[in-house]
Formats: structure tokens, C-alpha cells, sequence
């Protein structure tokens, strides 16, 4: 019988190989996810078999991720706490559905992934795979304590050596990361204490601190069509290349840089620091556009929604007729969120520069302090009459009573 394992090549997914083997005697059919962790995955199928496994996958899926994942959150301003842009969790159900695509070719009857028994992406991963392909088995070693009995990276490299796998893998005690082409976080170390300054010199992988960031300003030009990002300074480029493109502006620049406490599914708090340099640009460049589309109603129902996706994501609720509803519903909204944006970078700060749209709802004449004739001034009297009437009634009462 087959297994899919979820690969990454680091030394917890290596270690599962042999011990999927000698625990239940399944053929390892390793999967490599490329969501964009720049990640070198030459030697990965070499690294891979060696450890046991009878095959490698190796699947890019940039491009799926950013079309049907980030730009919907993107669309709906999803973030999780008022912070967090969620890029761990919106890459696991993308992650989840090409583990059951490859464990149906393989006619594999489980899947098993390295997350740790105490987080968020193994309910992710394990509802999106649920969601997907109820029947299948999921495996998660890290919860099998009394079957998985590896305590440290001391353990796993010493039963790796057991089983004539021999590769140079670090003891040294590092963050827990996660790197996709949206973002990288990263937990563990002084990071567990909230009382302690996170060590951004050894911590920083895709930017750099405002303090270090260029004395001169940047000026970016972005356009979009129907909410989807177009051109980036002029040319046209897919969402994949505008990302990676902004990462590099918003790196250098120390957009992006989040350090907060969150609140976990499974009940405790946590505390990390994400690196979204080219997420963050990207939201506030989309939501520039949409201050000048959107009406007041269908803006203040939209930020709602965006709260509520945020915590589906969060919650690993991917594949849920909610999330399509909301989905639905954002899309609608999207339809004229065409236009340019532009703004300048300048250490973490992202200073608007003037943004333009053919379906602008803006209208100077109305606007205006000094010009106009389309509103009239005495309109507000009545308005105002009408629109005080409830706090008039109600403080009358409340006179009446005093006067009792
Ligand atoms: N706390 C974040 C989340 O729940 C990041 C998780 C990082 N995952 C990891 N395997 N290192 O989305
Ligand atoms: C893990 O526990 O595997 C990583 C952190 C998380 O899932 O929240």
C-alpha cells in the first residue's frame, strides 16, 4: 500500500520516510510543493530516495496560488487580527488538494504531513484533504506519540543515521519557518517570549529594518484590472511576477515587517513575525483603488466579509460553501476596481502618490469646499432633521423623566 508524504527535504519530513517503512510497511510517495520557497529542489529527488522513498513529485503550483488563493484575499482585504496576511494558511488547501491529485494517481490510501500536533496547519491540511477525498487516511506522526518517539533534531538525525541515511543536516536549534512566494514566518527561539525584541538581524529574510532601508524614496506604479493587478512601473506582468517583483521593492524598502500574538485554532496564543513585503504593498495598492470605486454600503458589507474570510482561511475552512459564498460576493464587488495607483516606499512606509480610475465614484464639483451646484446646502437641514430624529425623541424622554 501507498502513502503520499507531504516533502519538503528538511530533516522532520526525511526522518518520516524510513519511519513510515518500518511502521506500517507503506511504498513513501514523497511530494515536494513548490509554492514559491525559493527553496533549491536540485538534490531533492537524490535526498529523497536515498531516505527510502520509491518516488519524488516535485509540483510548481505559483502560479494556482496566486489566482486562486492570494488574489481572492487580496480582493476581500483578508487579515487575520488585524495583522497577520495570512500567508501560511492560504498556501495549505492548494498544498492539500495536489497532495490528494497525486495520491489518487498513485492510488495511494493515505496521506501523512510533518505539522506538529499542537498548531494550525495540521487542521488545514487535514480538512482540506477531508474536504477533497473523505476516504482517505491521514497520518500525522507528530501526534502518534507512543509510535513516534524522535524528541529533538539530535533524535531525528540519529535514527535517520540508523537507517543508512547520512545527509548534513543542522542540530542547530533554529526558528520554525514557513516561506512561500506571499510571505515567510517565522516562530521559536526569543520569539516565545512576547516580553523580548525579536533578533531582526538574524531573523530577517526577505527584508530589512526601516532603519536599514534607502534614504531616498521609491515610486511604484501598479494598474489594475477588475482587482487583479496588471502592470507593475509599465509592464505588464502575470500576479506571480508582480509579487515577486514587489518583494524585492518592499524588501529592500522594510515593508511589511508584523509582529504580533495570535490567537491559534487549537486554543493558545502564539507569537511570531512575518515578513509580507510584496503582500503588503499589493493589499494597500488594491485597496487605494477600491476607496475610489466602492460605495459607502457595498465597502462597509465588504470588510466584514473580508474579517469573516480571514478566519475561514485561518481556520483551514477552504473548501466550505462559505468560502465560496464570500468569494461570490467579492468578486461582484471587484468589477470596477479597475485603474493606476501610485505611491513611493520609503522606509516601511507606503505614502500614497495619487490614484486614478475610468469608475472613480469621486466627484471633485461635490467634494469641493469652494465649487459646485449639484448640492445644495439647505438640502442638509431637512437631512440632518430626519437623520437626528431617534437621538431627538430620545433625549426629550430622557428631559421628561428628569423633570419628574
Ligand atoms: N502561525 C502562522 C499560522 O498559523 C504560521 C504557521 C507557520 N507554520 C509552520 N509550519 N512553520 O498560519
Ligand atoms: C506546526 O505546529 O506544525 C507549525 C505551527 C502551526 O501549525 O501553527
Amino acid at each position: 500500500e501507498k502513502v503520499v508524504l507531504a516533502y519538503s527535504g528538511g530533516l522532520d519530513t526525511t526522518a518520516v520516510i524510513p519511519w513510515l517503512k518500518e511502521t506500517f510497511n507503506y511504498d513513501v510517495i514523497c511530494c515536494c510543493i513548490d509554492c514559491g520557497q525559493g527553496e533549491e529542489l536540485d538534490g531533492l529527488e537524490e535526498r529523497a530516495k536515498m531516505s527510502g522513498a520509491s518516488k519524488l513529485y516535485i509540483e510548481n503550483i505559483v502560479d494556482e496560488f496566486c489566482e486562486d488563493y492570494i488574489m481572492p484575499c487580496v480582493q476581500a482585504g483578508a487579515v487575520y487580527e488585524n495583522k497577520y496576511l495570512l500567508g501560511t494558511a492560504m498556501a495549505r488547501p492548494g498544498i492539500a488538494k495536489k497532495l490528494v491529485e497525486i495520491a489518487r494517481k498513485e492510488n495511494a490510501v493515505a496521506i501523512c504531513h510533518g505539522a506538529t500536533g499542537k498548531g494550525n496547519d495540521q487542521i488545514r491540511f487535514e480538512l482540506g484533504i477531508t474536504a477533497l477525498a473523505p476516504d482517505l487516511k491521514i497520518i500525522a506522526p507528530w501526534r502518534m506519540t507512543d509510535l513516534w518517539t524522535m524528541q529533538s533534531r539530535e533524535d531525528e538525525i540519529e535514527y535517520c543515521k540508523q537507517h543508512g541515511i547520512d545527509l548534513p543536516f543542522d542540530t542547530k536549534h533554529s526558528y520554525s519557518r514557513d516561506r512561500n512566494l506571499w510571505h515567510i514566518s517565522h516562530e521559536g527561539l526569543e520569539l516565545e517570549d512576547p516580553s523580548q525584541a525579536p533578533n531582526y538581524d538574524d531573523l530577517l529574510v526577505l527584508t530589512v529594518t526601516p532603519e536599514k532601508a534607502p534614504d531616498e524614496p521609491e515610486e511604484v506604479t501598479m494598474t489594475f484590472e477588475s482587482g487583479v493587478p496588471k502592470t507593475l512601473n509599465g509592464k505588464a506582468m502575470k500576479v506571480s511576477e508582480i509579487i515577486t517583483e514587489l518583494n524585492k521593492l518592499g524588501g529592500k524598502h522594510g515593508i511589511g515587517i508584523i509582529d504580533i500574538v495570535e490567537n491559534r485554532v487549537v486554543g493558545m496564543k502564539s507569537r511570531g513575525v512575518y515578513e509580507t513585503p510584496g503582500g503588503t504593498i499589493l493589499m494597500e495598492a488594491h485597496q487605494q483603488l477600491e476607496e475610489l470605486v466602492l460605495d459607502r454600503a457595498t465597502y462597509e458589507v465588504k470588510k466584514n466579509m473580508g474579517n469573516k474570510l480571514a478566519q475561514v482561511v485561518y481556520e483551514g475552512k477552504w473548501f466550505t460553501p462559505l468560502r465560496e459564498a464570500i468569494q461570490a460576493f467579492v468578486t461582484s464587488t471587484q468589477k470596477y476596481v479597475t485603474g493606476e495607483v501610485k505611491f513611493r516606499l520609503y522606509k516601511g512606509n507606503i505614502i500614497k502618490a495619487g490614484t486614478t480610475s475610468p469608475y472613480s465614484l469621486y466627484n471633485e464639483s461635490l467634494a469641493s469646499f469652494t465649487t459646485g451646484d449639484l448640492y445644495d446646502h439647505h438640502d442638509a437641514d431637512g437631512f440632518i432633521n430626519l437623520f437626528g430624529l431617534p437621538l431627538k425623541v430620545r433625549a426629550m424622554k430622557l428631559m421628561e423623566e428628569k423633570n419628574n
